[in-house]
């Protein structure tokens, strides 16, 4: 038995990390998926692997930045499969980088369209559908950039932060109508967004990434997409208006530690001992 036998999910962003992880696991645990992405061919390649699973999983080329393409792929998940019950609104790029001053106002809006625009229209057109089935669950990809700063990534932090509380808004309107609303604040995940399938990136990112958090590995898509099965699952039934961080522990302090001594900075704190208050010495 899956874990979502007989449910039907849309995931955007479905044609590469994340996205492909979660179709994939979704499928295995039973779902039915449709995946969406702006890459066809991409897209198409990962349906055709779901669909091996046994679970039938079509693809539907989207733009999720666009309300009509929302619509029809919220319609083509009623077309093939009568019903819609898990949305993962994960699609994203890194949008504008840079100074706050370098920033031009159309790629801010550009951004903003995409990372924050494109999971309002998941949840506005996933909604009225999950009505009419009793109840449902929205997941969202968000970010530590949505809990945090980084610099230069003012478009990136600010939309991710309006996941985070759009996430809470909404699942206090739908609370009432079964529909769950929660998000994923992943920390450093080596896929594409960050390596841009460039020769040999990948590696050198899985080896910096594995210092850059407590759990001395990168993070991998698989870890966001086990996430995303709790939330799209029924043991998550008493769980809504959630950022659930998956992380290695970014988030939880400093980033210093006794692993790589030569990393901290030097302080006249000891290595071991009390400490007492500083007038004391
Ligand atoms: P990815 O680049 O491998 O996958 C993102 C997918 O979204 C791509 O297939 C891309 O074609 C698609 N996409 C981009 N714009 C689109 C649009 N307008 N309409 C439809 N599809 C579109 O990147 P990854 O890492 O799997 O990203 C998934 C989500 O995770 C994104 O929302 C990203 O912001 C977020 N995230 C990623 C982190 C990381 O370290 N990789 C950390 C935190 C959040």
């Amino acid at each position: 038995m899956g874990q979502l036998d007989g449910k039907v999910a849309v995931i955007t962003g479905a044609a590469s990390g994340m996205g492909k992880a979660a179709s994939m696991l979704f499928a295995r645990e039973g779902a039915h998926v449709v995946l969406a992405d702006l890459n066809g061919p991409g897209g198409e390649a990962v349906a055709q692997s779901a669909s091996e699973t046994g679970r039938k999983c079509v693809f539907q080329r989207t733009d999720v930045s666009a309300e009509p393409d929302i619509q029809a792929l919220v319609a083509r998940a009623l077309s093939e499969f009568g019903r819609l019950d898990v949305m993962f609104n994960n699609a994203g790029i890194g949008g504008a980088i840079g100074s706050i001053e370098g920033i031009a106002v159309e790629d801010w809006d550009k951004s903003q369209a995409v990372l924050l625009r494109g999971v309002f229209l998941g949840i506005k057109h996933a909604v009225p559908e999950m009505r009419k089935v009793g109840g449902g669950s929205i997941i969202s990809t968000a970010s530590v950039a949505g809990l945090r700063g980084f610099q230069g990534l003012h478009a990136y932090c600010a939309a991710k932060a309006g996941v985070v509380n759009l996430t809470r808004s909404a699942a206090l309107e739908f609370a009432k109508d079964k529909i769950r609303v929660n998000c994923i604040c992943p920390g450093g995940i080596n896929t594409p967004i960050l390596h841009r399938n460039q020769p040999g990136v990948k590696d050198v990112m899985e080896q910096w990434m594995a210092k850059a958090q407590p759990i001395p590995r990168a993070g991998h898509p698989e870890d966001i997409a086990g996430m995303a099965l709790y939330l799209a699952s029924d043991d998550s039934e008493f769980v809504t208006g959630q950022a659930m961080i998956v992380d290695g522990g970014l988030t939880i302090g400093s980033q210093f530690s006794p692993r790589d001594p030569a990393a901290a900075p030097q302080t006249a704190i000891p290595p071991r001992g009390y400490i007492g208050p500083s007038f004391q010495g």
